[in-house]
């Protein structure tokens, strides 16, 4: 018989866009006893868990859940459920994840039209309107963070632009919620998709979404009720043509919304088995961003990066991109000539325990991305990171500026304290 060896994952210092480190209290409220999906106390923490999200998604939505899967389900989910074969959606691309919206709206059976802009910027609000009322797209889908590149996109403005043409508009704020202001009414986005293992500091395993009445007729009007589901008098009427199926149905049963929110909902229609550990755990990385409150978490968060790329700088590193319009929780080093950025990162996790990213595409190679997200967001491992990139780069032959980088970073803590 093969045996394996106890579970016992090293501990490491997580500085990449995500996943990262999860807060302790997350951890312990996954290894509580399982309800049952029914159970009244369940229901009352689904419950709780909307509540929860409505404030950090800052909206006054009826609809805000997670789905269930990595944050793609929720995008995929929005997607297959507003998106009817044939309809124009126009995607605005800064970097993979803008690819990635194009890509999923396409397999849905969309006109796909793409504005595309040069990796490490991103598009005035100006030019995104331009393009809408030259299109006049059903949906518009945007990345709010992209990750990819490091960079903000600002959103005010395009909501308003969608009402304008009767276009929904559609956010990925996976990487943003929870640790830069996602605000979903006040910008008039439709529907917004967040994920879990990044600036909420939860694992990844469930997708939380939010939508509005607009978003909500438009996948009504494509709604189907799971066969044996439906009571015999709904049977009959499916059969009589009493109760019509529509046109276009969501192609997905799954990812559908209007199945999902019937789960969620008082009519709690049974659906997909609710993966209840991961709910805890979600519904206790909610409490936490309450407990600190949005706007004290999005400033440590704006203090951590500050610290960060002081240090970066003043090690005599480069960063990439548009600084104007760089993500708060992200920072993106151009990799100096000379040096092999996968060794760095190898040697910074075998030497250190600490992880970076690498990047995608055609950045590949070219630059490390730092993240400062959650709870891996801190001071502690601020400090660890460029103490130990530090130390790396030397041992590459790097040319850095030693010592400066953690006296700058020191000095930012020191004035922002
Ligand atoms: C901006 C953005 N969108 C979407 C995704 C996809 O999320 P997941 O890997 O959780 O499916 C990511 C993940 O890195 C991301 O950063």
């Amino acid at each position: 018989m093969n045996l394996y060896k106890d579970l016992s994952p090293s501990p490491r210092t997580i500085m990449t866009p995500g996943p990262v480190e999860v807060d302790p209290r997350v951890l312990r409220a996954m290894s509580y006893p399982i309800l049952g999906q029914f159970d009244p106390e369940f229901t009352g923490l689904m419950n709780e868990t909307m509540g929860m999200l409505r404030e950090v998604f800052m909206t006054g939505n009826q609809w805000a859940y997670p789905v269930d899967g990595t944050s793609r389900s929720g995008i995929e989910a929005v997607l297959v459920s507003l998106i009817e074969p044939g309809d124009a959606v126009l995607v605005p691309v800064y970097g993979r994840f803008g690819h990635l919206l194009a890509e999923i709206a396409k397999r849905c059976g969309a006109e796909v039209i793409t504005l595309e802009k040069e990796w490490g910027s991103v598009f005035a609000p100006e030019e995104i309107i331009s393009g809408i009322r030259a299109h006049r797209p059903a949906i518009v889908a945007m990345v709010h963070g992209e990750t990819s590149t490091g960079r903000l996109q600002p959103l005010d403005g395009i909501g308003a632009a969608c009402r304008e043409q009767d276009a929904l508009f559609v956010v990925d704020a996976v990487a943003t919620i929870g640790g830069v202001k996602v605000a979903t009414d006040e910008w008039q986005i439709d529907a917004v998709m967040g994920g879990t293992q990044k600036c909420l500091s939860v694992p990844a395993g469930l997708a939380p979404v939010t939508y509005n009445d607009r978003a909500e007729a438009k996948l009504l009007k494509r709604k189907v009720i799971e066969r044996g589901l439906l009571t015999a008098e709904e049977a009959a009427g499916r059969m009589n043509g009493a109760m019509p199926v529509p046109a276009f149905p969501i192609q997905s049963n799954y990812l559908d919304l209007s199945q999902l929110q019937d789960y969620w909902g008082p009519a709690r229609l049974n659906h997909h088995t609710e993966a209840t550990s991961m709910l805890y755990a979600l519904r206790e990385g909610l409490r936490l961003v309450l407990e600190e409150g949005l706007e004290r978490r999005f400033a440590r968060h704006r203090l951590q990066e500050a610290a960060l790329v002081a240090g970066i700088e003043a090690m005599g590193l480069r960063l990439f991109g548009d600084p104007a319009h760089k993500m708060p929780v992200v920072a993106c080093i151009e990799i100096p000539g000379g040096v092999d950025g996968e060794s760095v990162r190898a040697m910074l996790l075998s030497e250190f325990g600490i992880e970076i990213a690498s990047s995608f595409g055609a950045l590949k190679g070219r630059i490390w991305r730092i993240g400062t997200m959650g709870y891996s967001c801190s001071k502690r491992n601020v400090l660890l990171a460029l103490g130990a990139l530090e130390a790396v780069l030397l041992r590459h032959g790097a040319k850095v500026d030693a010592g400066a980088g953690l006296q700058a970073a020191m000095d930012v803590y020191a004035i922002g304290r």
